[in-house]
């Protein structure tokens, strides 16, 4: 009986806490039970709430190690973005977050895989979560999209950031949140709005090969079905944005899961029959 109410406690619990995901546009930042290293970290997630199963058994988990042989390069991506922008900007969720003004009277729009979507908003992943061809790079910026015809189906662009190299120039997404990040670093809470220069990533989806493959949230409940187009080609960062980001967001990627239909790795790391069924306290 005992065990019964706790699990209900931690049910409601985790329902409440739920309605603000970062991939939402829900504004909400109630702290979050779950975290990115430790006792709270992505290999517990699963034992954090009944709700959290998918985390251990899905086959289909993101973030994963983007390669030619397990995802598809597809063409005419399109960001239909305004160059600049107003948008807020605030932490939460362990993530940077840059959502759009709810007043904001530009349409927001994005063709992928033919189909036709709706920014939500976008944030940053340090270091990036996913790899390509097992390469790592230093932040993935993650832009969230919901479909335009079908309700809550959602499509995640991602596109690495990495350090200047030779004679390249910084992207201006990065410059656009400089004064933000100053902000934030003083008052963790705070919301500000920032115009943000958007012409490097629409060039990037434009110009670069996206690979797209079907995974899942990458935070908890982890539900699959969420659709990820990733851009192979990084827009670039100068030393001193990067540790600026780096103050706010802490590390917040989850680590690299198997090959889409391959077994879950947490699956093959506890193989006994009901080693993954027991929702524990842990880290709380
Ligand atoms: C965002 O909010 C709009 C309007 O309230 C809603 O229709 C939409 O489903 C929400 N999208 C997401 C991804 O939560
Ligand atoms: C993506 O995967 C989900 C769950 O595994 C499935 O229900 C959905 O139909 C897939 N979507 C696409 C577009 O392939």
């Amino acid at each position: 009986m005992f065990i019964f109410e706790k699990c209900l406690a931690l049910f409601t619990f985790f329902t409440l806490v739920l309605s603000g995901p970062i991939f939402g546009n829900d504004t909400s930042s109630a702290a979050l039970p779950y975290g990115y290293a430790g006792s709270t970290g992505p290999n517990v997630w699963h034992k954090m709430s009944a709700e959290w199963k998918e985390c251990a058994t899905s086959k289909q988990q993101s973030p994963i190690n983007i390669h030619a042989r397990t995802t598809v390069a597809v063409r005419d991506s399109q960001l239909l973005y305004p160059a600049v922008a107003m948008f807020e900007v605030f932490y939460e969720a362990y993530a940077l977050r840059v959502q759009l003004v709810p007043s904001d009277p530009q349409e927001f729009a994005a063709m992928l895989g033919g189909r036709r979507y709706r920014l939500v908003q976008f944030h940053f992943q340090l270091p990036g979560e996913h790899t390509l061809e097992d390469e790592y790079f230093p932040v993935e910026i993650h832009f969230v999209h919901e479909s335009v015809d079908v309700p809550g189906q959602l499509a995640v662009v991602g596109i690495f950031g990495d350090f200047l190299k030779g004679t390249g120039a910084p992207d201006p997404i990065f410059s656009s949140l400089k004064n933000q990040l100053e902000v934030l670093r003083r008052r963790k809470d705070a919301r500000l709005h920032a115009s943000v220069d958007l012409k490097g990533v629409i060039r990037n989806i434009e110009t670069s090969t996206i690979r797209y493959y079907n995974g899942s949230l990458p935070f908890p409940p982890c539900s699959e079905g969420i659709l990820w187009y990733i851009s192979e080609e990084p827009v670039r960062l100068r030393n001193e944005e990067f540790q600026d980001l780096k103050k706010i967001t802490k590390l917040n990627s989850r680590h690299t899961q198997n090959d889409l239909g391959s077994p879950n790795l947490l699956a093959m790391a506890c193989p006994g029959a009901g080693c993954l069924d027991e929702v524990s306290s842990v880290g709380r």
